[in-house]
């Protein structure tokens, strides 16, 4: 029976292990994870029912399946209390058998999603958006907390990517003025011209072209949050203007004359060394001092490994329409274990990308455009990808979106060096950015854009 029952799943393309007693097949089982085990009750030695339990104690999740003699109710329901998936009456038809351990299969597999599923909720420690296990993070998050509540100015540093802009949002939304606007504004997506009256707002008349006063951002985020990101790319002029306006609280409109009093929260970022910048004169130190009151640094993705499970489940879950899609263990693996070096947002591209172009739900290492890791100046799976956006007919925009991804991650996140090579010029490149930001953030304003 045992080996016309092996020859049988074998021809249908499962591979087969025999044990002829049930310690035989625990041992095995011990160290071996099976799909399903099928099993007589009446065997020489420990009985098919008294195995189920051990089974099921060594591998809760593996379904067994036992043979009874026909007729013998007993035994049926024995093997059933004992915990057996379900039972089959000798003598059978093939089909039967194989039906019965289809099904086994299935629940195994829901099984397994479910624990998945659950392990993905349990993993996930965050503190709003913001997501992070390791110890690094865990001390942002206190930090976050204990600061919310007051008035401080922050300066956020860490690399590209590494998530400035999410723990700005994540300061504002815990804070007394999460219900008052949080502003962000890229300084060096606006020339230095147009940044003094995009922040400070304009009267009229007050240079060519101003036909009509406007408010500028420091009122648009009264008793809220104004997020200076790229602050390190602020020419000295304007940071004596921030400066004066820190020490004041108040602002003055670009050609007017009366000052106005400004509630704000200032929150700055860059991924720029301002000590070096301050030492080559680019940075002013009396403004440093003035952001710097609490200063985060945020470590780049590959000194907190910990954290990067739980931002790939979470990208995952953002970008997988009705939430199909999941990494398996070796694709868990393989990002694990991935150096990114740009951080967070590339992580989250990488995986949006794979999620786009995916055939299947379970989305595998073969599934990530990772690339070899010793020759990263190779664009990774490039030819895959096009017949791969082909065969799902992408429009020409979203292809275009991955490339100038991909463009951004080879030159580390640095906009002027991809914009070049692009072949499109910088300015180009941000409003691309941002309208991804847009799509990301819908219910803000995004200055400049
Ligand atoms: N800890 C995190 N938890 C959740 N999402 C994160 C985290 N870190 C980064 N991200 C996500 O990664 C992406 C990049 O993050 P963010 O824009 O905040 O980086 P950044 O440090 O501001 O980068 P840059 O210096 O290039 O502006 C965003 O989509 C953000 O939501
Ligand atoms: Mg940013």
């Amino acid at each position: 029976m045992r080996q016309m029952l092996a020859s049988l799943f074998q021809k249908e393309g499962f591979s087969v292990e025999e044990a002829a007693s049930a310690d035989d097949a625990l041992e095995r089982v011990a160290d071996q994870d099976f799909d399903v085990v099928l099993s007589d009750i009446k065997m020489p030695g420990r009985s098919g029912i008294e195995m189920v339990g051990e089974l099921r104690r060594l591998r809760p999740n593996t379904p067994v399946i036992l043979m009874t003699a026909f007729g013998s109710i007993d035994s049926a329901v024995s093997s059933m209390r004992a915990g057996a998936f379900d039972y089959i009456t000798k003598p059978f038809e093939p089909d039967a058998v194989l039906l019965t351990v289809d099904r086994a299969l299935e629940r195994r597999a829901l099984e397994e999603e479910n624990q998945r599923l659950r392990q993905a909720v349990d993993r996930t420690s965050a503190l709003g958006d913001l997501i992070g296990e390791s110890t690094a993070m865990r001390e942002i998050f206190a930090m976050i907390k204990k600061i919310a509540h007051n008035r401080s100015s922050v300066l956020l540093t860490g690399e590209s990517g590494t998530g400035k802009e999410v723990v700005a949002r994540t300061i504002h939304y815990h804070g007394a003025r999460a219900d008052r606007p949080f502003v962000p504004i890229n300084c060096t997506a606006i020339p230095e011209g147009l940044l003094e009256s995009e922040l400070f707002g304009h009267v009229r008349g007050a240079f060519t072209g101003a036909v009509t006063s406007k408010r500028g951002l420091f009122e648009k985020a009264a008793g809220g949050t104004l997020f200076l990101d790229e602050i390190g790319d602020m020419g000295l002029g304007l940071q004596s203007k921030l400066l004066r306006v820190l020490q004041d609280r108040e602002i003055r409109p670009v050609g007017g004359t009366q000052s106005v009093a400004v509630d704000v929260r200032i929150i700055a970022a860059t991924n720029r060394d301002l000590e070096q910048e301050m030492r080559e004169g680019r940075f002013r130190e009396d403004l440093f001092y003035r952001l710097n009151v609490i200063p985060i640094h945020i470590p780049p993705l590959r000194e907190r490994p910990e954290d990067i499970p739980a931002l790939a489940d979470a990208f995952v879950r953002k970008h997988s329409e009705g939430m199909r899609h999941w990494l398996n263990p070796a694709a868990m693996k393989r990002v694990t274990a991935y150096p990114w070096k740009g951080n967070a947002r590339e992580l989250e591209n990488v995986i949006e990308r794979a999620l786009a172009l995916a055939d299947s739900e379970e989305i595998g290492p073969e599934d990530l455009p990772l690339g070899d890791l010793r020759d990263d100046a190779q664009a990774p799976g490039g030819d895959d990808l096009l017949r791969s956006a082909a065969r799902r007919r992408l429009p020409l925009r979203q292809v275009e979106d991955y490339y100038i991804d991909e463009i951004l991650r080879l030159t580390g996140g640095n906009k002027v060096h991809a914009a070049r090579i692009l072949g499109i010029d910088r300015k180009t490149l941000y409003r691309r950015a941002e309208r991804r930001a847009r799509q990301a953030h819908p219910e803000e304003e995004v200055a400049g854009a």
